[in-house]
């Protein structure tokens, strides 16, 4: 695969049918019933455009959901559709933080934006060092928590990322997987910080595109220069609308709770497993392994049912890195079972705690 190829690699490529999947970082397999009901509601509004006063419900949801005001709020078809729309702002030079999600990358180099890397250092635990952002760089993306390493970069360190004259980009995907969300700047507006939200992971949504990004209205009235007249659906605006309401943010605030404590465990059973070495603290709903042989593991897992994203294709990592998903009790307890084996298991058990 060339370089462009490999950036553009993404978990559901990994993860084929069949397999059990702990590739792809979504927490279900389908929206909640309720959630579908309310899509399945909004078929019959299809027959009209969306309206402004449909499109004025979601940004009120999202603002009353982060203590943000309506203008502070730009609805998307999914996080990526701001990363798409990252050239709208002319950045003379993007500081991409990595190793991180790669399609920032790609949406700004397909449109002829300069991009350099800024590459974090495993052994000082993937840290981020405001110092390393090139001073001349007008636009930074970075995520928190970072997709691949699970690593939360404290509020404080973006902010003094943030000067006059720089957009810095903060992808928060997986910000609602965090219990508390402490290090999020959604409900905080912080000068020339754009936050991106997703509801894709936490809702089982990855097919409808649903996203958001809140910040400055100027920054945001720049970002969505040009874009199509109705560029987002009925039933996007009505997942927004549905999964900002008091009783989808209990959920999802339960959902990060019981994600954290699924992790803790996967994270201590995996890393007790001779040649795997889990990164760590993990914040986010999946973990960075590093593995021995961990091309041939990958290859291994799968002939035994069982899908692990790839790690090679985020810059700076290599082929013994895998990322795995956190998924429920049973099905991380097989992971580890699974991933023993391959590995040729080992006296005295497996460090699976049953
Ligand atoms: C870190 C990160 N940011 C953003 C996205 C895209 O999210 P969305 O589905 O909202 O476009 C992904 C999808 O995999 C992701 O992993």
């Amino acid at each position: 695969m060339s370089g462009e190829d490999l950036l553009r690699h993404h978990g559901d490529v990994d993860a084929a049918p069949g397999l059990l999947d702990f590739a792809v970082n979504v927490r279900i397999d389908r929206p909640p019933a309720w959630l579908r009901q309310r899509l399945a509601d909004a078929l019959d509004r299809l027959g009209h455009y969306p309206s402004a006063t449909d499109e004025l419900a979601a940004r009120n949801a999202v603002a009353a959901r982060h203590g943000r005001g309506a203008d502070e709020v730009v609805v998307l078809a999914g996080a990526a559709e701001g990363f798409a729309l990252l050239p709208n702002l002319r950045p003379r030079l993007a500081a991409l933080v990595h190793p991180s999600f790669t399609e920032p990358d790609v949406a700004l180099r397909d449109a002829g934006v300069p991009v350099t890397k800024v590459q974090l250092d495993p052994d000082d635990g993937y840290r981020l060092d405001p110092a390393a952002i090139p001073d001349e760089a007008d636009l930074v993306v970075l995520g928190n928590p970072t997709n691949p390493t699970s690593v939360l970069h404290p509020a404080e360190v973006v902010r003094r990322i943030a000067r006059p004259g720089r957009v810095v980009v903060v992808d928060e995907a997986f910000a609602d997987a965090v219990p508390g969300e402490p290090e999020s700047l959604a409900a905080e507006p912080v000068p020339g910080v754009l936050v991106l939200r997703s509801l894709t992971k936490m809702w089982g949504l990855p097919g409808l595109r649903a996203g958001y990004a809140l910040g400055d209205p100027e920054l945001l009235g720049a970002l969505v220069h040009g874009r199509a007249h109705w560029p987002l659906n009925t039933l996007t605006l009505e997942a927004v609308v549905a999964c900002c309401e008091p009783s989808a943010l209990a959920e999802s605030a339960e959902a990060a709770r019981e994600m954290a404590e699924a992790r803790e465990a996967l994270a201590w059973e995996l890393d007790s497993l001779p040649g795997v070495e889990v990164h760590g603290p993990a914040a986010a709903p999946f973990l960075l392994l590093r593995v021995e042989q961990g091309a041939r593991v990958r290859e291994l897992l799968r002939a035994r049912g069982v899908a692990v994203r790839r790690g090679d294709t985020f810059p700076g990592l290599g082929t013994d890195h895998l990322r795995v998903a956190v998924r429920s009790r049973d099905s991380n307890i097989r992971l580890v079972k699974t991933m023993d084996e391959v590995l040729g298991g080992r006296p005295g058990g497996t460090g699976v705690r049953e």
